[in-house]
């Protein structure tokens, strides 16, 4: 269904920041094919139709992450990492994203004997290059949270040498049977080393209430990823809007994982105060960017431009970057709204 009340162009064109993307989830077919070509990796499909298919899954987080994982090992050299990440920029300009603050996942990469070296200088390099694109663009490190904490006490030591090049850390993987005091140790570590945090709180997870609050009341996280069942506790809702953190959600992902956009639950957050934001998760994976996300919104409920514009407020409100510069970006979009021509 098209957008009936919104001009998909408002939304295209509306400055946005981007707080959930998988870097390892842009990974598009089309460049899937190119690596796996030119890394002479037989990935058991040889055209771009074949791959698309295999991205088709059933509705579980966990068949998403199957496929997932096994694609990333056409990635292998420092130009590989850095064409992916670039390639999403690119995109990202075309939504008007102006900040961004990818994930990304060393662990998936150093399994397969690639060294985190390769992995950061070719995101790193891309982030540098976004400047060219007039994105600011920036790094969060996920800890897998189905591999042991100890690994993710090595993951925490790596970046020694790259301590500049990492904005926060971040929880991703499977949630079932992996709470956030699992890694309490590494978050307070990171915390201690000045990193920002986050942690994912998928949709309709088992355990979800018990484990937002643990990530919200020990933990103590900057943010929380997805974390919109938080709408099944009025206290936690409270807080929410009182504390004005941030919750990026996702509702092209929700709809792939959850058979369920979330919209409705996510417009009720917004309604209550609660910093909500949009945002893409995988895109490659969950047909659309973060204009799609923002229009399959609209499509199911066709709301105000004044919500859109809240959103697209939030995204910054809610981002690491400085107040001033928050100032910046968000006098950005009051400029655009007031000269967009319908
Ligand atoms: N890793 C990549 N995408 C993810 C998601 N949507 N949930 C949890 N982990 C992920
Ligand atoms: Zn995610």
């Amino acid at each position: 269904m098209l957008s009936k009340t919104i001009d998909p162009k408002f939304i295209y064109g509306l400055p946005k920041a981007e707080l959930h993307v998988h870097l390892e989830g842009t990974l598009e077919p089309e460049l899937k094919l190119a690596l796996a070509q030119k890394n002479h990796i037989d990935i058991g499909q040889t055209t771009v139709e074949d791959i698309r298919k295999t991205y088709e899954f059933n509705s579980s987080l966990s068949a998403f992450l199957a496929v997932y994982y096994s694609g990333m090992i056409v990635l292998q050299t420092e130009d590989d990492f850095y064409q992916l990440a670039m390639e999403y920029l690119k995109r990202a300009k075309e939504n008007n994203v102006r900040h961004v603050e990818m994930f990304f996942d060393p662990q998936a990469h150093l399994a397969r004997g690639i060294s985190f070296d390769t992995v950061i200088n070719g995101y790193y390099q891309a982030c540098q290059d976004a400047k060219a694109l007039n994105i600011d663009a920036q790094l969060i490190m996920c800890f897998l949270r189905d591999m042991p904490a100890q690994s993710a006490n090595e993951i925490l030591l790596m970046p020694q040498h790259h301590r500049n090049k990492i904005l926060g850390i971040g929880l991703d993987s499977d949630e079932h049977h992996n709470p956030p005091l699992k890694f309490a140790y590494q978050f307070a570590n990171a915390t201690a080393q000045g990193y920002h945090t986050t942690m994912h709180a998928d949709i309709d997870q088992i355990d979800s209430i018990e484990h937002i609050k643990q990530a919200l009341e020990i933990i103590n996280v900057n943010r929380l990823d997805h974390g919109t069942n938080i709408v099944e506790n009025q206290d936690l809702v409270k807080w929410a809007a009182h504390t004005q953190i941030g919750l990026t959600a996702c509702p092209l992902s929700n709809k792939f994982i959850a058979n369920d956009s979330k919209g409705k639950e996510i417009l009720d957050l917004l309604d209550q105060g609660v910093k909500v934001s949009i945002n893409s998760d995988d895109p490659a994976y969950f047909g659309g960017y973060i204009s799609d996300n923002y229009l399959a919104l609209d499509s199911e409920f066709e709301i105000s431009k004044e919500d859109i514009i809240k959103l697209a407020k939030n995204s910054f409100e809610t981002s690491w970057i400085s107040p001033i510069q928050k100032q910046i970006y968000l006098n950005e979009i009051d400029t655009y709204v007031n000269n967009y021509e319908e």
